[in-house]
C-alpha cells in the first residue's frame, strides 16, 4: 500500500530517504527551508552528490516526489519523518533546536485535523528526545490526543556514497514506537524491503544508532592502536587484522588501520554519546580513548614522513585524497584537514588532489596548490600522503616514479596494491 509521506529536512538523510520512498511507490513531499535545494529537487537535480540519486530524482520528481517550504502537506500525509540536523554543541552534546522547531511546525500543521498521523524521528538524537521533546511538542501545538497521533523513532544506517544501496538493502530496520498502531504504519512503509525488523521502545531505537556508530568507530580506533604497536614491531597490521577478523565473532569489516575515521557521523555521534553518558554520571573511558586515538592518527602519519625526509619546511608534499572517504565530495572531519593544517604550519609546500572534493577543500585552504591530475600532484614531490581510499588510487605504481627518488609514500588507507610499489611506509 502506498502512503503519503512528508519529510522534514531535505539534507543528505532526508533527500535520500524521500527519494527512496518515492521510488518504492509512495507520494513524498520534502519540506525544506533552503529555496536552492527546493528548486533543485523539483527539477530532478540532486543538490548533493550521491551515487544513484540523480536517476531516482529524474524518475520521480514532479510525479511522486515534491519539495516545498510549506508544512501544508503534513495534514494530508499519513507519516511525517523528521530528518533535520542535530549539530554538535561546543561541549559535544547534540543541539536539538531544529528537532524542536520541526515538532512545533508539525503540531501546528496537524491542528484541526482528525486523520491518524505518525510522527517519526529519523535524525540521530539522544535517547529520550522523541518521548520528551517531540511527542509533547506535537501534542501541545496540535491540541490532539494520543488516539489520532502515533510516534516512532526509526534511525538511519546510511553510508555516504552507498546510501541508496543501504536504504534499499538494509541489514535491519529498527522501529521504536509509542504504540502498536504506529509501529504497524512504519512496518507497512518498509514492507517491500527484505530485512529483519527490530521493534523496540522509542529510547532503545535512539540508543541503537549511537551504539552502532560508536562500535564501528571503536573497531577502527582499536585497529589503529594495534596498527601503531605493529608499526613499532615491524609487523603488517593488515595481515594481523585479516587473521583476527575472520573469526566471525570479530568480523572482518571496519578493521582498516591508518589515518582514522572522519565524516559527519562517527566523530559527532561518539562525542554525543560521551556527553550523554557524562550527563548521567558515567565516565565512558573506552569512548574517550576512541576519540583520542582518532585525533592522533593523522599526526602519526606526519611523524613517519618526518622520520623519512626530516624537516618539512620548503618540502613539496603531495596530499592524495581530500574527501573523508571515497565516492563522496564530503570533507567534513576529513583526516586530510589536520594533515594539511600541520603541513602548512611547518612551512611545507602542499599540493593536493582529489577526484571530487577539491572545490570543497579550496574554501577551507585557499592558499595551497590543487593539482589537475594524479600525475601533477606527484610530480617532483618529496613525499606523498594518501588520505582517502579512492579506488582509482589502488592501481598507482609507475606514477610514483614522478616523485623525487626514492619515493616516500605514507598510506593512510592501505589502498595501493603492493608489493610492486617501493617506498610505502605505513
Ligand atoms: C557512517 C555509518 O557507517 C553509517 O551507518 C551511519 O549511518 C553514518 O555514519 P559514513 O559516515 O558515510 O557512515 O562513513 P563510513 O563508510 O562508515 O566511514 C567512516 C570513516 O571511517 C571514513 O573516514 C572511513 O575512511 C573510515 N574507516 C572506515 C576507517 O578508517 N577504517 C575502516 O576500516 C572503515
Amino acid at each position: 500500500m502506498s502512503l503519503h509521506i512528508s519529510i522534514i529536512g531535505g539534507g543528505y538523510v532526508g533527500l535520500v530517504t524521500g527519494a527512496c520512498f518515492a521510488q518504492l511507490g509512495n507520494k513524498v513531499t520534502i519540506i525544506e527551508i533552503d529555496q536552492r535545494k527546493i528548486d533543485s529537487i523539483n527539477k530532478g537535480i540532486p543538490p548533493i552528490y550521491e551515487e544513484g540519486l540523480e536517476e531516482i530524482l529524474k524518475k520521480n520528481s514532479g510525479t511522486r516526489l515534491f519539495a516545498t517550504n510549506s508544512y501544508a502537506s503534513v495534514a494530508e500525509s499519513d507519516v511525517s519523518i523528521i530528518c533535520v540536523g542535530t549539530p554538535p554543541n561546543p561541549d559535544g552534546s547534540s543541539n536539538l533546536e531544529y528537532i524542536r522547531s520541526a515538532a512545533t511546525s508539525i503540531g501546528e500543521a496537524l491542528k484541526d485535523n482528525t486523520r491518524y498521523h505518525v510522527i517519526t524521528v529519523k535524525s540521530t538524537v539522544p535517547p529520550g528526545t522523541t518521548e520528551k521533546i517531540v511527542l509533547p511538542e506535537v501534542r501541545r501545538n496540535s491540541g490532539r490526543d494520543s488516539d489520532t497521533l502515533g510516534f516512532c523513532m526509526n534511525p538511519e544506517f546510511l553510508r555516504e556514497g552507498r546510501a541508496i544501496e543501504d536504504f534499499l538493502h538494509p541489514d535491519r530496520i529498527v522501529i521504536g514506537s509509542s504504540d502498536e498502531q504506529a509501529e504497524e504504519v512504519l512496518k507497512n512503509l518498509y514492507s517491500t524491503l527484505n530485512a529483519p525488523i527490530i521493534s523496540t521502545s522509542l529510547t532503545a531505537a535512539e540508543m541503537i544508532k549511537y551504539t552502532a556508530n560508536s562500535f564501528l568507530a571503536t573497531k577502527i580506533s582499536f585497529s589503529n592502536e594495534i596498527g601503531n604497536i605493529c608499526k613499532k614491531l615491524g609487523i603488517d597490521v593488515y595481515d594481523v587484522m585479516k587473521g583476527a577478523g575472520l573469526d566471525h565473532r570479530i568480523g572482518s569489516h571496519f578493521l582498516n588501520a591508518g589515518a582514522g575515521f572522519g565524516g559527519s557521523c562517527f566523530p559527532k555521534d561518539v562525542s554525543a554519546l560521551i556527553s550523554l553518558a557524562e550527563s548521567v554520571g558515567e565516565r565512558p573511558q573506552l569512548l574517550h580513548a576512541v576519540i583520542e586515538i582518532n585525533e592522533k592518527q593523522p599526526h602519526k602519519m606526519l611523524e613517519l614522513v618526518r622520520k623519512r625526509i626530516g624537516d618539512l619546511k620548503g618540502k613539496r608534499i603531495a596530499v592524495l585524497g581530500l574527501a573523508f572517504k571515497d565516492n563522496t565530495d564530503d570533507i567534513r572531519d576529513s583526516r586530510s584537514i589536520p594533515v594539511i593544517e600541520e603541513l602548512i604550519k611547518e612551512g611545507a609546500d602542499v599540493i593536493a588532489y582529489d577526484p571530487m572534493a577539491m572545490i570543497n577543500m579550496k574554501r577551507l585552504f585557499p592558499s595551497i596548490t590543487y593539482a589537475k591530475s594524479i600525475k601533477d600532484v606527484l610530480k617532483d614531490a618529496d613525499g606523498c600522503l594518501i588520505m582517502t581510499e579512492w579506488p582509482e588510487f589502488s592501481h598507482l605504481s609507475e606514477e610514483f616514479s614522478l616523485m623525487k627518488q626514492p619515493p616516500v609514500i605514507l598510506e593512510g588507507r592501505r589502498i595501493i596494491k603492493r608489493p610492486e610499489v617501493e617506498g610505502i611506509c605505513w
